[in-house]
Protein backbone atom coordinates (compact mmCIF):
# COMPACT_ATOMS: atom_id res chain seq x y z
CA UNK A 1 0.00 0.00 0.00
CA UNK A 2 2.85 2.15 0.56
CA UNK A 3 4.49 2.09 -2.49
CA UNK A 4 0.91 2.41 -4.11
CA UNK A 5 0.93 5.93 -1.87
CA UNK A 6 3.90 6.76 -3.28
CA UNK A 7 3.08 6.43 -6.77
CA UNK A 8 -0.57 8.41 -6.34
CA UNK A 9 1.79 11.09 -4.99
CA UNK A 10 4.11 11.36 -7.85
CA UNK A 11 1.03 11.16 -10.35
CA UNK A 12 -0.02 14.02 -8.27
CA UNK A 13 3.09 16.63 -7.98
CA UNK A 14 3.51 15.94 -11.82
CA UNK A 15 -0.09 16.75 -12.92
CA UNK A 16 -0.04 19.45 -14.90
CA UNK A 17 -2.41 22.31 -15.88
CA UNK A 18 -4.08 22.59 -17.96
CA UNK A 19 -2.54 20.00 -19.92
CA UNK A 20 -3.48 16.94 -17.78
CA UNK A 21 -7.41 18.45 -17.33
CA UNK A 22 -8.41 20.99 -16.01
CA UNK A 23 -8.97 21.42 -11.58
CA UNK A 24 -12.42 20.12 -11.70
CA UNK A 25 -11.59 16.87 -13.28
CA UNK A 26 -8.69 16.70 -10.75
CA UNK A 27 -10.67 17.36 -7.58
CA UNK A 28 -13.21 14.34 -8.72
CA UNK A 29 -10.16 12.00 -9.71
CA UNK A 30 -7.95 12.03 -6.02
CA UNK A 31 -10.82 14.67 -3.28
CA UNK A 32 -14.10 13.76 -4.14
CA UNK A 33 -16.00 11.06 -2.13
CA UNK A 34 -15.44 8.18 -4.27
CA UNK A 35 -11.74 9.47 -5.73
CA UNK A 36 -8.53 7.48 -5.04
CA UNK A 37 -7.65 9.16 -2.19
CA UNK A 38 -11.07 8.28 -0.27
CA UNK A 39 -10.70 4.62 -1.45
CA UNK A 40 -7.24 4.64 0.02
CA UNK A 41 -8.71 5.54 3.24
CA UNK A 42 -11.38 3.19 3.21
CA UNK A 43 -8.51 0.66 2.94
CA UNK A 44 -6.81 1.90 5.15
CA UNK A 45 -9.69 1.23 7.99
CA UNK A 46 -8.73 -2.57 7.63
CA UNK A 47 -4.93 -2.40 8.00
CA UNK A 48 -3.83 -4.11 10.62
CA UNK A 49 -3.23 -1.75 13.84
CA UNK A 50 0.50 -2.49 13.36
CA UNK A 51 0.64 -0.80 9.98
CA UNK A 52 -1.38 2.11 10.47
CA UNK A 53 0.95 4.76 11.68
CA UNK A 54 3.02 4.29 9.28
CA UNK A 55 0.28 4.36 6.20
CA UNK A 56 -1.78 6.93 8.17
CA UNK A 57 0.79 9.27 7.60
CA UNK A 58 1.49 8.79 4.42
CA UNK A 59 -1.96 9.03 3.71
CA UNK A 60 -2.39 12.88 5.20
CA UNK A 61 0.49 13.66 3.18
CA UNK A 62 -1.13 12.46 -0.08
CA UNK A 63 -4.30 14.70 0.65
CA UNK A 64 -2.19 17.78 1.71
CA UNK A 65 -0.72 17.83 -1.32
CA UNK A 66 -3.54 17.29 -3.50
CA UNK A 67 -5.36 20.09 -1.91
CA UNK A 68 -2.44 22.57 -2.15
CA UNK A 69 -2.02 20.92 -6.06
CA UNK A 70 -6.03 21.47 -6.04
CA UNK A 71 -5.45 24.68 -4.92
CA UNK A 72 -2.98 26.24 -7.53
CA UNK A 73 -4.95 25.16 -10.26
CA UNK A 74 -8.23 27.22 -9.14
CA UNK A 75 -5.77 30.00 -8.50
CA UNK A 76 -4.55 29.38 -11.80
CA UNK A 77 -7.36 29.30 -13.41
CA UNK A 78 -9.16 32.42 -11.49
CA UNK A 79 -6.13 34.76 -12.46
CA UNK A 80 -6.77 33.49 -16.37
CA UNK A 81 -10.30 34.63 -16.32
CA UNK A 82 -9.32 38.04 -14.79
CA UNK A 83 -6.74 38.44 -17.71
CA UNK A 84 -9.36 37.65 -19.91
CA UNK A 85 -11.77 40.09 -18.88
CA UNK A 86 -9.16 42.78 -18.33
CA UNK A 87 -9.76 45.88 -20.99
CA UNK A 88 -7.15 46.66 -23.50
CA UNK A 89 -6.66 49.99 -23.09
CA UNK A 90 -3.82 50.18 -25.66
CA UNK A 91 -7.07 49.51 -28.38
CA UNK A 92 -8.63 52.13 -30.71
CA UNK A 93 -11.53 54.02 -29.24
CA UNK A 94 -15.03 53.40 -30.95
CA UNK A 95 -16.55 57.02 -32.19
CA UNK A 96 -19.54 58.08 -31.04
CA UNK A 97 -21.96 59.46 -32.89
CA UNK A 98 -22.54 62.94 -31.66
CA UNK A 99 -24.88 65.10 -32.49
CA UNK A 100 -24.85 68.46 -33.99
CA UNK A 101 -26.31 72.01 -32.81
CA UNK A 102 -29.52 73.39 -34.29
CA UNK A 103 -30.18 75.92 -36.59
CA UNK A 104 -32.28 78.03 -33.88
CA UNK A 105 -29.97 77.88 -30.94
CA UNK A 106 -26.47 78.74 -33.06
CA UNK A 107 -28.26 81.74 -34.77
CA UNK A 108 -29.93 82.48 -31.11
CA UNK A 109 -26.56 82.66 -29.33
CA UNK A 110 -25.10 84.45 -32.04
CA UNK A 111 -27.21 87.21 -32.37
CA UNK A 112 -26.85 87.80 -27.80
CA UNK A 113 -23.33 87.58 -28.72
CA UNK A 114 -23.70 90.52 -30.91
CA UNK A 115 -25.59 92.53 -28.49
CA UNK A 116 -23.52 91.49 -25.25
CA UNK A 117 -20.60 92.78 -27.25
CA UNK A 118 -22.05 96.35 -27.07
CA UNK A 119 -23.38 95.79 -23.11
CA UNK A 120 -26.78 93.96 -23.86
CA UNK A 121 -27.31 91.79 -20.92
CA UNK A 122 -29.60 88.61 -21.20
CA UNK A 123 -33.23 88.71 -19.71
CA UNK A 124 -35.82 86.12 -19.58
CA UNK A 125 -39.84 85.97 -18.83
CA UNK A 126 -42.63 83.20 -18.76
CA UNK A 127 -43.71 81.66 -22.07
CA UNK A 128 -47.49 81.71 -20.23
CA UNK A 129 -48.12 85.55 -19.56
CA UNK A 130 -50.60 87.67 -19.04
CA UNK A 131 -52.73 90.51 -20.81
CA UNK A 132 -50.71 93.21 -18.89
CA UNK A 133 -47.55 91.99 -20.31
CA UNK A 134 -48.29 91.01 -24.10
CA UNK A 135 -50.74 93.68 -24.58
CA UNK A 136 -51.88 96.48 -21.94
CA UNK A 137 -48.92 97.67 -21.35
CA UNK A 138 -47.24 97.57 -24.30
CA UNK A 139 -49.91 100.05 -25.40
CA UNK A 140 -52.50 97.67 -27.56
CA UNK A 141 -55.73 98.96 -27.57
CA UNK A 142 -58.93 97.13 -26.72
CA UNK A 143 -60.38 96.11 -29.97
CA UNK A 144 -56.37 95.39 -31.39
CA UNK A 145 -56.83 92.84 -33.48
CA UNK A 146 -53.83 90.92 -32.29
CA UNK A 147 -56.01 90.16 -29.12
CA UNK A 148 -58.19 88.27 -31.24
CA UNK A 149 -58.66 84.34 -30.61
CA UNK A 150 -57.42 84.17 -34.09
CA UNK A 151 -54.35 85.22 -33.19
CA UNK A 152 -53.59 83.98 -29.63
CA UNK A 153 -53.70 80.98 -27.32
CA UNK A 154 -55.77 82.11 -24.65
CA UNK A 155 -56.34 79.40 -21.90
CA UNK A 156 -60.06 79.31 -21.96
CA UNK A 157 -61.00 79.20 -18.22
CA UNK A 158 -59.27 82.46 -17.49
CA UNK A 159 -58.88 84.92 -21.22
CA UNK A 160 -56.73 86.96 -19.16
CA UNK A 161 -53.89 84.26 -18.98
CA UNK A 162 -52.29 83.29 -22.43
CA UNK A 163 -49.00 82.30 -24.48
CA UNK A 164 -47.38 85.34 -25.20
CA UNK A 165 -47.58 86.07 -29.01
CA UNK A 166 -43.90 87.88 -28.57
CA UNK A 167 -40.63 88.59 -26.45
CA UNK A 168 -41.73 92.33 -25.99
CA UNK A 169 -43.58 91.46 -22.62
CA UNK A 170 -40.30 90.97 -21.64
CA UNK A 171 -39.32 94.74 -21.89
CA UNK A 172 -42.29 95.26 -19.42
CA UNK A 173 -41.62 93.19 -16.89
CA UNK A 174 -37.53 94.55 -17.39
CA UNK A 175 -38.60 98.01 -16.66
CA UNK A 176 -41.31 96.57 -14.12
CA UNK A 177 -38.27 95.39 -11.88
CA UNK A 178 -35.46 97.46 -13.01
CA UNK A 179 -34.78 101.35 -12.80
CA UNK A 180 -32.51 103.10 -15.95
CA UNK A 181 -29.97 102.59 -17.69
CA UNK A 182 -31.65 99.39 -19.31
CA UNK A 183 -29.91 97.60 -21.84
CA UNK A 184 -31.13 94.25 -22.58
CA UNK A 185 -31.81 91.28 -24.63
CA UNK A 186 -34.65 88.77 -24.39
CA UNK A 187 -34.25 85.58 -26.35
CA UNK A 188 -37.83 83.06 -26.45
CA UNK A 189 -40.03 81.04 -27.71
CA UNK A 190 -43.67 83.04 -28.71
CA UNK A 191 -46.80 81.85 -29.79
CA UNK A 192 -49.39 82.19 -32.44
CA UNK A 193 -52.44 80.68 -33.68
CA UNK A 194 -51.50 79.83 -37.38
CA UNK A 195 -51.86 77.51 -39.95
CA UNK A 196 -48.48 75.58 -40.09
CA UNK A 197 -46.81 76.47 -43.68
CA UNK A 198 -43.54 76.88 -45.35
CA UNK A 199 -44.02 80.80 -44.16
CA UNK A 200 -45.83 80.39 -41.04
CA UNK A 201 -45.64 78.20 -37.68
CA UNK A 202 -47.38 78.36 -34.41
CA UNK A 203 -44.31 78.17 -32.38
CA UNK A 204 -41.25 80.56 -33.17
CA UNK A 205 -38.49 82.05 -31.64
CA UNK A 206 -37.22 85.57 -31.16
CA UNK A 207 -35.03 87.80 -29.46
CA UNK A 208 -36.13 91.18 -28.09
CA UNK A 209 -33.74 94.20 -27.17
CA UNK A 210 -34.74 97.36 -25.28
CA UNK A 211 -32.53 100.40 -24.09
CA UNK A 212 -33.56 102.70 -21.91
CA UNK A 213 -31.18 106.02 -20.89
CA UNK A 214 -31.56 109.25 -20.45
CA UNK A 215 -30.91 110.72 -24.56
CA UNK A 216 -31.31 107.65 -26.34
CA UNK A 217 -32.17 108.77 -29.75
CA UNK A 218 -33.44 106.85 -32.96
CA UNK A 219 -29.33 107.78 -34.10
CA UNK A 220 -28.17 105.29 -31.79
CA UNK A 221 -30.54 102.73 -32.48
CA UNK A 222 -29.60 103.10 -35.99
CA UNK A 223 -25.98 102.50 -35.18
CA UNK A 224 -26.68 99.52 -32.83
CA UNK A 225 -28.66 97.55 -35.66
CA UNK A 226 -26.21 98.42 -38.40
CA UNK A 227 -23.34 97.02 -36.12
CA UNK A 228 -25.48 93.75 -35.31
CA UNK A 229 -26.39 93.54 -39.53
CA UNK A 230 -22.72 93.71 -39.85
CA UNK A 231 -21.18 91.62 -37.74
CA UNK A 232 -24.30 88.44 -38.49
CA UNK A 233 -24.41 89.15 -42.59
CA UNK A 234 -20.61 90.48 -43.31
CA UNK A 235 -19.32 93.97 -43.24
CA UNK A 236 -20.30 95.10 -46.49
CA UNK A 237 -23.77 94.65 -45.35
CA UNK A 238 -26.53 97.80 -45.80
CA UNK A 239 -29.56 98.78 -44.00
CA UNK A 240 -32.54 100.50 -44.09
CA UNK A 241 -35.27 102.08 -42.21
CA UNK A 242 -38.79 101.91 -43.59
CA UNK A 243 -42.01 103.54 -41.39
CA UNK A 244 -44.30 101.08 -40.08
CA UNK A 245 -46.65 100.82 -36.76
CA UNK A 246 -46.50 99.10 -33.28
CA UNK A 247 -48.60 100.24 -31.17
CA UNK A 248 -45.14 99.91 -28.37
CA UNK A 249 -43.70 102.29 -30.59
CA UNK A 250 -43.31 106.02 -31.57
CA UNK A 251 -41.99 106.52 -34.71
CA UNK A 252 -41.71 102.77 -35.54
CA UNK A 253 -39.63 101.28 -38.47
CA UNK A 254 -39.02 98.43 -39.93
CA UNK A 255 -35.13 97.29 -40.96
CA UNK A 256 -34.08 95.39 -43.90
CA UNK A 257 -30.59 94.65 -44.89
CA UNK A 258 -28.98 94.47 -48.39
CA UNK A 259 -29.56 91.01 -49.99
CA UNK A 260 -27.59 89.01 -48.23
CA UNK A 261 -27.67 86.53 -51.34
CA UNK A 262 -27.31 88.99 -54.45
CA UNK A 263 -25.11 91.98 -52.69
CA UNK A 264 -28.50 94.04 -53.68
CA UNK A 265 -28.56 93.51 -57.38
CA UNK A 266 -31.50 91.46 -57.29
CA UNK A 267 -32.62 87.74 -56.94
CA UNK A 268 -35.11 85.13 -56.35
CA UNK A 269 -34.84 85.15 -53.00
CA UNK A 270 -34.82 89.25 -52.24
CA UNK A 271 -37.91 89.15 -55.02
CA UNK A 272 -35.68 91.51 -56.94
CA UNK A 273 -35.70 94.39 -54.63
CA UNK A 274 -32.31 94.28 -53.23
CA UNK A 275 -33.45 94.18 -49.82
CA UNK A 276 -34.24 91.55 -46.70
CA UNK A 277 -36.94 92.34 -43.80
CA UNK A 278 -35.33 91.36 -40.68
CA UNK A 279 -36.72 92.71 -37.93
CA UNK A 280 -39.02 95.75 -36.12
CA UNK A 281 -37.70 98.50 -33.98
CA UNK A 282 -38.25 102.08 -32.55
CA UNK A 283 -38.63 103.92 -29.72
CA UNK A 284 -40.71 103.21 -27.22
CA UNK A 285 -43.77 105.12 -26.89
CA UNK A 286 -44.55 107.09 -24.26
CA UNK A 287 -47.11 105.08 -22.63
CA UNK A 288 -45.21 102.25 -22.42
CA UNK A 289 -42.62 103.93 -20.50
CA UNK A 290 -45.51 105.11 -17.99
CA UNK A 291 -47.28 101.80 -17.82
CA UNK A 292 -43.67 100.83 -16.18
CA UNK A 293 -43.37 103.51 -13.92
CA UNK A 294 -40.66 105.16 -15.80
CA UNK A 295 -40.39 109.02 -16.22
CA UNK A 296 -41.02 109.76 -20.39
CA UNK A 297 -39.16 113.34 -19.80
CA UNK A 298 -36.31 112.33 -18.02
CA UNK A 299 -35.61 108.90 -20.08
CA UNK A 300 -35.65 107.77 -23.90
CA UNK A 301 -35.29 104.35 -25.33
CA UNK A 302 -35.36 102.46 -28.38
CA UNK A 303 -36.76 98.77 -28.86
CA UNK A 304 -36.13 96.08 -31.50
CA UNK A 305 -37.63 92.47 -32.14
CA UNK A 306 -36.58 90.03 -35.12
CA UNK A 307 -37.53 86.41 -35.62
CA UNK A 308 -34.77 83.86 -34.93
CA UNK A 309 -36.08 81.50 -37.43
CA UNK A 310 -36.16 84.03 -40.26
CA UNK A 311 -32.42 85.46 -39.57
CA UNK A 312 -31.37 81.43 -39.93
CA UNK A 313 -33.28 81.35 -43.15
CA UNK A 314 -31.50 84.28 -44.68
CA UNK A 315 -27.86 82.98 -43.47
CA UNK A 316 -28.26 79.46 -44.49
CA UNK A 317 -30.66 80.06 -47.07
CA UNK A 318 -33.10 77.58 -45.42
CA UNK A 319 -36.76 77.54 -47.45
CA UNK A 320 -39.03 76.17 -45.45
CA UNK A 321 -40.33 77.13 -41.54
CA UNK A 322 -41.55 73.43 -41.10
CA UNK A 323 -37.70 72.21 -41.11
CA UNK A 324 -36.79 73.38 -38.38
CA UNK A 325 -39.23 71.39 -36.39
CA UNK A 326 -39.33 67.99 -37.87
CA UNK A 327 -35.46 66.90 -36.51
CA UNK A 328 -34.68 65.27 -39.62
CA UNK A 329 -31.35 64.03 -39.16
CA UNK A 330 -30.35 64.97 -43.18
CA UNK A 331 -31.32 68.69 -42.40
CA UNK A 332 -29.65 68.70 -38.77
CA UNK A 333 -26.59 67.38 -39.92
CA UNK A 334 -25.59 70.29 -42.40
CA UNK A 335 -25.08 72.48 -39.04
CA UNK A 336 -22.11 70.20 -37.91
CA UNK A 337 -19.67 72.72 -38.73
CA UNK A 338 -21.82 76.05 -38.06
CA UNK A 339 -20.71 76.61 -34.30
N1 LIG B 1 -43.02 92.42 -31.18
C1 LIG B 1 -42.90 92.62 -32.62
C2 LIG B 1 -43.40 91.37 -33.34
O1 LIG B 1 -43.57 90.37 -32.72
C3 LIG B 1 -41.49 92.91 -33.01
C4 LIG B 1 -41.05 94.25 -32.53
C5 LIG B 1 -41.27 95.37 -33.32
C6 LIG B 1 -40.44 94.40 -31.32
C7 LIG B 1 -40.87 96.61 -32.88
C8 LIG B 1 -40.02 95.64 -30.88
C9 LIG B 1 -40.22 96.75 -31.69
O2 LIG B 1 -39.42 95.83 -29.71
O3 LIG B 1 -39.81 97.96 -31.25
O4 LIG B 1 -43.60 91.41 -34.53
Amino acid sequence: MLDRIDKIREEILAFAFPGSGDAESFRLRYLSKKGIIAELFEEFRSLPPGQKREVGQKLNQLKQSALEKLDEFQSAAANKDAEREKPDLTRPGVQLPLGARHPVSIVRREILEIFSRVGFVISEGPEIEDDWHVFSALNFPQDHPARDMQDTFFIRMNPDILLRTHTSSVQVRVMEKQLPPIRTVSPGRVFRNEAISARAHCIFHQVEGLYIDEGVSFADMRQVLLYFAREMFGPVTQIRLRPSFFPFTEPSAEMDISCSICGGSGCNVCKYTGWLEIMGCGMVDPNVLENCRIDPVKHTGYAFGMGVERIAMLKYQINDLRLYFENDKRFLDQFRSAW
